[in-house]
């Protein structure tokens, strides 16, 4: 089954009110393969305004993180409820610095995801290995284990509305991006344990991004390879190599 390019834009703690307008605009103003489904994540005070301005088919708004829990005394955090009040449809899930930086484990992010999923929003799961774990040899084990967390608590329909993002920590606002066969190797290894341990359909059906240190130069090779099914771009989406990047495929 062909699999739908995907990008998304993680703008992280970035932005004002008027560069995620500009930002916005270029967009809907751009020529857009549209073959691409593109998701772009402000941070959460935002996500209303990037939804109010964004006019594009074929972009849609996310939020960078979401509650497990329904409404309720849990000051600071953000419901699935509200984003589906908002219209928003899409959250990143388990990126790295919420996983090393605000301690996010394995466990919670899985039931972060299962809830989003429950509540109707989809997630891009990330996942990733750091430098000391890659010299180690541990890159696929790594993997694997945040993975084997997710497949605990998801299930059949659920991989539908999982979009997963390989981002090797190293690789993140470094400028050092992976290299192609690095990043192949490892998107390969993830589909085989999709299919060796959730389902041959599953295995074929989900997309892999690619992110850490994506440019409007290195996109076009990465695209290339089979198992590279798009990004999850940070830094070069608050720029307009953006769009390049979106249009790795013409
Ligand atoms: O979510 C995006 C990744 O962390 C990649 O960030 O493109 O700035 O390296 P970067």
């Amino acid at each position: 089954m062909a699999r739908k390019f995907f990008v998304g834009g993680n703008f992280k703690m970035n932005g004002t009110k008027e560069s995620i307008k500009s930002i916005v605009k270029g967009l809907n103003e751009a020529q857009l393969d549209s073959n691409v489904e593109v998701v772009i994540a402000p941070p959460a005070l935002y996500l209303q305004l990037a939804q109010d301005e964004l006019k594009k088919e074929g972009v849609k708004v996310s939020a960078q993180n979401v509650y497990d829990k329904p409404n309720g005394a849990y000051t600071g955090e953000i419901s699935v409820a509200q984003l589906k009040d908002s219209e928003v449809e899409w959250t990143i899930l388990g990126h790295s610095e919420r996983r090393t930086v605000l301690g996010e484990t394995d466990e919670v992010v899985a039931s972060k995801t299962k809830f989003a999923i429950d509540g109707g929003v989809s997630v891009v799961w990330c996942c990733g290995e750091s430098l000391q774990e890659r010299e180690a040899g541990n890159t696929v084990a790594v993997v694997e284990r945040q993975l084997a967390a997710l497949a605990a608590k998801v299930s059949g329909d659920d991989w539908k509305k999982i979009v997963i993002a390989y981002e090797p920590i190293w690789a993140i606002g470094t400028g050092k991006v992976a290299t192609v066969q690095q990043a192949q190797e490892v998107h390969e290894a993830i589909r085989k344990w999709l299919k060796a341990k959730v389902s041959d359909a599953v295995a074929d059906e989900t997309r892999i991004l690619y992110g850490g240190s994506v440019n409007g130069k290195n996109c076009k090779d990465l695209a290339k390879e089979k198992d590279i099914d798009g990004f999850l771009v940070g830094g070069a989406s608050l720029k307009p190599e953006f769009v390049d990047i979106i249009n790795s495929n013409l």
